[in-house]
């Protein structure tokens, strides 16, 4: 294999801009997740980073789930789906948070998973953290470890990792 998958996702990220607004250079991974290559590249990368280092995934709506079901089909763990407001039909854990463009609620059911197992959060993008720092604290709240975060892509320039506290993040391209 002569390319990367940091060069695959470079070649396969398109890039928007001024969407969904003005101002805003939206990355666009469909490409990505339509190759079947670039996919499963994608998928393996991020089971390898945190081989033997948690025992259940979580993925975040909408994009994240699609990380978070092969993942956890691959290494052989559940998974914890984190949603949007109003999505979950029983008790939940609720955090608020900002977006680069906007704001929203994540929640969790607060008994889907024993206390104390070690839980690895995946989704597309990182970039202001502030998804991925609600996350977090759902995960804290219902007692959960965070065995760290595995992302497709890192938006640098925007530092949430910064938010992030001393978990471990894994972003298999940077830019
Ligand atoms: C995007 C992306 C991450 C988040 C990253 O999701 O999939 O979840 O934003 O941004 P942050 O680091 O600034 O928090 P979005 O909220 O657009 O939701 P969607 O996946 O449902 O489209």
């Amino acid at each position: 294999v002569s390319e990367s998958v940091e060069q695959m996702i470079e070649r396969l990220c398109v890039k928007i801009p001024d969407y969904p607004e003005p101002g805003v250079l939206f990355r666009d991974l469909t490409p990505l997740f339509a190759d079947a290559a670039g996919f499963r590249r994608t998928i393996d990368a991020l089971v390898d980073a945190f081989r033997g280092q948690f025992d259940y995934v979580a993925g975040i709506e909408a994009r994240g789930f699609l990380m978070a079901g092969a993942v956890a089909y691959a290494s052989g763990v559940g998974l914890i789906p984190v949603r949007k407001a109003g999505k979950l039909p029983r008790e939940t854990f609720r955090e608020e948070y900002v977006l680069e463009y906007g704001s929203a609620v994540l929640e969790i059911h607060t008994d889907d998973v024993p206390r104390g197992a070690r839980v690895l959060v995946l989704d597309d993008i990182l970039a202001t953290g502030g998804t991925l720092g609600a996350t977090a604290q759902l995960l804290h709240r219902a007692g959960l470890h965070v065995a760290g975060f595995g992302l497709v892509m890192e938006l640098t320039d925007l530092r949430g990792r910064s938010r992030l506290g001393g978990h471990r993040v894994r972003a298999l391209y940077r830019v």
